[in-house]
């Protein structure tokens, strides 16, 4: 393969890219981005193009790594020692793929941390989100909230002065009925956007509350099984489970046009394992994105980033039930007897 000069589309590109990336022909470096140079602690100009290998990683390391990466069933993200220009030696996680037609190995490198980053920015960003919606709930049940509750007392007073065989008497009954319905439903609208309290039972307690409302409110047919004991759930991984929860009844409706949804929570047998599975009647997914190889929109992908941050699992497949099924793995915490 002709080395692409300098200054190609390619590199420029590269070098945009915060991971590390390496492409080495043989013994010899091709080419290395910019995030690379920094992180081997090299100016981005002092170019490591066309170095030997030896420069930046241990031969015997290298070659631990090709025969890893080579291997059929190859895990990504492998530890690997570089050497710095320091002379030290900085402990990076790799990618290696090779380039079949060309025969180059290329790699991408990440600091050893790069993942927890990664968490520490996730879990940030639902914190916020979580607040942001929990202001919006406050201002909603009290500003907006209250202010209906004194129009209807306003309207008491009105109704108070009217003679009850005036035609305007009955009008104002029925005024007062939909600020009753509105307030009622700007309660359930707030309820919805709290975080899961920090109490026991808390989880459990929103969860059917959520049921609660999609029955009554909407018509769906919404059903909540509890199989074990979910006291104990932190509120912090709570609100994780209960916002997975929401996004999954609203893509049962949304995209799989579902009319009944069956939520459980359980024990996995012999496991220190808790299961949430929010599974609907629906259309289910298209067999290419059933499997683990579902991309998904913002919602799959928060849900994917919430149970990451309680070091669980989320799965998506088609249940029973004919639709789609969601199923969520955490860990019980420590001390948590086995379930029945
Ligand atoms: N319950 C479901 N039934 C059928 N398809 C679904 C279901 N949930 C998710 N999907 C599919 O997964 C895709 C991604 O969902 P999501 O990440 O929530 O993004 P969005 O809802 O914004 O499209 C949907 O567009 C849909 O094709
Ligand atoms: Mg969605």
């Amino acid at each position: 393969m002709q080395p692409l000069p300098e200054d190609s589309p390619l590199h420029l590109a590269a070098d945009l890219v915060e991971d590390g990336i390496l492409i080495t022909d043989g013994l010899r470096v091709t080419y290395a981005n910019a995030a690379l140079h920094r992180m081997l602690g090299y100016s981005p100009v002092a170019s490591l193009h066309g170095a030997p290998l030896q420069r930046v990683v241990q031969d015997a390391s290298w070659q631990v790594a090709v025969t890893r990466a080579s291997a059929a069933r190859a895990k990504p993200w492998q530890p690997i020692r570089m050497l710095h220009k320091s002379a030290g030696t900085t402990l990076l996680r790799m990618h290696l793929v090779r380039h079949a037609a060309s025969g180059c190995w290329v790699a991408m490198l990440r600091t050893a941390d790069a993942g927890r980053h990664q968490q520490g920015s996730d879990e940030r960003l639902l914190a916020d989100l979580e607040a942001q919606q929990k202001a919006i709930a406050n201002d909603l049940h009290d500003a907006l909230g209250s202010d209906l509750a004194a129009i209807a007392l306003m309207l008491v007073q009105i109704q108070d002065q009217i003679a009850p065989a005036h035609p305007l008497h009955s009008r104002i009954v029925q005024v007062r009925e939909r600020i009753h319905t509105t307030a009622q439903n700007t309660r359930r609208v707030s309820r919805g956007m709290q975080a899961v309290r920090d109490a026991p039972g808390a989880l459990v307690h929103a969860l059917e509350q959520l049921v609660v409302d999609w029955q009554e409110f909407r018509g769906l047919h919404c059903e909540l099984q509890v199989e074990g004991d979910f006291d104990g759930v932190p509120a912090a991984v709570g609100t994780h489970l209960y916002r997975i929860t929401q996004e999954a009844i609203n893509n049962a409706l949304q995209h799989g046009g579902a009319t009944a949804v069956l939520i459980r929570l359980s024990e996995v047998p012999g496991q220190q394992l808790h299961e949430l599975t929010i599974e609907d009647n629906g259309r289910g997914l298209q067999a290419a994105a059933s499997a683990d190889n579902l991309e998904g929109g913002s919602g799959i992908r928060s849900a994917r980033a919430r149970a990451r941050l309680i070091h669980g699992t989320i799965g998506y497949d088609n249940g029973p039930l004919g639709g789609c099924r969601v199923t969520v793995r955490w860990p019980r915490p420590p001390g948590d007897p086995a379930g029945a």
